[in-house]
């Protein structure tokens, strides 16, 4: 889409941002010398800064968007009663209608819904193959003692490809799976879109095979929902025959191959907090929903207030607007382009939710252990205030077993984007950001670790900057 030349578009409206901005939250505008004070005092750990230290916040797309004015209005309606609040049952009704699924478990967010369905459906020992498991997803099958395997197709690993569905399962591999470990396997989950690997999308006609050996080999099949509109966008603009059908049919069409979804609503859900975990079958609504009383709270409110569930059942609804995810998606490829006209190395296609740069490729003279990812979230935020994160060894931790670095496939950069919030010319500043750091990429230091936390390091980690890695002429 030619975004930055709008006279040849038919309709030049077709770009814009479908809303206008009622309420501003001022954000901060800093010197570069300022910057370099504040990231020092943070032990160069981007994390560490505070908010109103960074101009543009790409940390993350999840509990970050922009609620509209309805929203606003819906949370003055919440029903705050413990038990069979109106809001409940407004929620309930929206899962029913924009999803299709009948029974619904509320909870604080996406990891908690995690926990209700790993407790309800998975024993240890068992396998929960995925796409990709977000993080967390991961964490909570071996929480359970189970095995998360991600079984992506090749494209999927492959930031270059240029395949139009990289967040598909890999069939053939799924099948294998199935034939000789099926009654290991507890439940299949698919990611729509595919956070890891770039929020990559999912193809109709995949949730549709995966799910037709979920049939056959009497496994149930769980969406991992958080971006399911992003996913239904790319079904209709990139898959044949959905051109001309509705994204609310689309979606509804996804859900119906499989037996319910967990969902962080702090994604799609357009709120700042929330989530569910929601089921087609009633018995296994029930059974779920002792776990959901024991760890969230009781079957009506769950891990929300009766004011957030008003707000995303409009959520919900609103999402599914095809100018919203025109503008939404729109506004990714904008940033992907300008950064791929500037010859910067990054994960192609461009996802749903932001843009993922290659930063092993970017920083080709650094080892693994020099953290080249970290190394430009930091050089990011020190050129123009922006902060991103790094997807890459820092992130990926250490083997429990051996103590080395579990070096991940790639090193990458993402710069997630907030739904609602940023205009095309802050993605701007943030291309112009990243320009001047390709400019003087020779120039800049690896990372050291100067205080290394066991797990989840890279929260609460300090570094401090190291040496400039040599061979960088010869790797130009
Ligand atoms: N599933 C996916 C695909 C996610 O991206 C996330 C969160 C979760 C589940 C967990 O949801 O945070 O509400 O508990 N992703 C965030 C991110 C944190 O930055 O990508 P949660």
């Amino acid at each position: 889409m030619p975004h930055r030349d709008l006279a040849h578009l038919p309709e030049p409206l077709a770009w814009a941002e479908p809303y206008r901005a009622k309420m501003v939250e001022p954000i901060p505008i800093t010197t570069r010398a300022q910057r370099q004070r504040y990231i020092a005092a943070a032990g160069y750990n981007p994390f560490r800064l505070r908010a109103d230290q960074v101009s543009i916040d790409l940390l993350t797309d999840s509990g970050t968007a922009a609620m509209s004015d309805a929203q606003w209005a819906a949370l003055m309606m919440g029903d705050e009663s413990y038990a069979g609040s109106r809001s409940f049952l407004r929620l309930q009704e929206a899962v029913q209608d924009v999803l299709g699924f009948p029974y619904v478990l509320p909870t604080h967010q996406g990891r908690a819904a995690e926990n209700i369905l790993f407790h309800t459906l998975v024993q240890p020992g068992q396998i929960v193959p995925n796409n990709m498991h977000f993080d967390t997803t991961k964490a909570h099958i071996q929480h359970r003692r189970a095995r998360p395997v991600n079984l992506v197709i090749p494209q999927g690993r492959d930031p270059q490809s240029e395949h139009p569905f990289k967040g598909n399962m890999d069939v053939a591999a799924l099948e294998a799976l199935l034939q000789q470990e099926g009654d290991q396997v507890a439940l299949i989950m698919l990611t729509v879109t595919c956070n890891n690997n770039g929020g990559q999308p999912v193809s109709m006609e995949n949730i549709r095979q995966v799910s037709r050996l979920a049939r056959r080999y009497g496994v149930r099949l769980f969406l991992d929902a958080a971006r399911f509109a992003e996913n239904a966008y790319f079904i209709q603009q990139r898959e044949p025959g959905y051109q001309n059908v509705r994204l609310a049919d689309i979606v509804r069409e996804m859900m119906g191959f499989a037996d319910g979804c967990t969902m962080s609503a702090k994604k799609d859900g357009l709120v700042n907090m929330g989530g569910f975990v929601a089921f087609r079958d009633e018995d296994l609504y029930r059974q779920a929903s002792m776990y959901g009383v024991l760890y969230e709270g009781f079957l009506t409110y769950g891990g929300m207030s009766g004011r957030d569930m008003e707000a995303l059942a409009a959520g919900l609804r609103e999402v599914l607007n095809e100018d919203y995810l025109a503008a939404r998606v729109g506004q990714v490829r904008y940033l992907w382009e300008q950064l791929r006209e500037l010859g910067i190395p990054l994960v192609s296609p461009p996802g749903g939710h932001g843009v993922y740069v290659d930063a092993g490729r970017f920083l080709p003279h650094f080892r693994q252990d020099d953290f080249p990812g970290w190394a430009l979230s930091v050089a990011l935020y020190e050129e123009a205030g922006v902060r991103a994160v790094e997807i890459g060894t820092v992130m990926a931790g250490r083997d429990p077993q051996t103590g080395e670095h579990d070096y991940p496939e790639q090193e990458l950069l993402r710069l997630a984007i907030p739904r609602r919030v940023y205009s095309s010319r802050h993605l701007d500043v943030v291309a112009e950001g990243l320009r001047r750091v390709w400019e003087r990429r020779e120039a800049l230091p690896a990372y050291r670790f100067t205080y290394e936390p066991p797990v989840l390091r890279h929260f609460t980690a300090a570094f401090e900057p190291g040496p400039v890695p040599a061979g960088a002429a010869r790797a130009r």
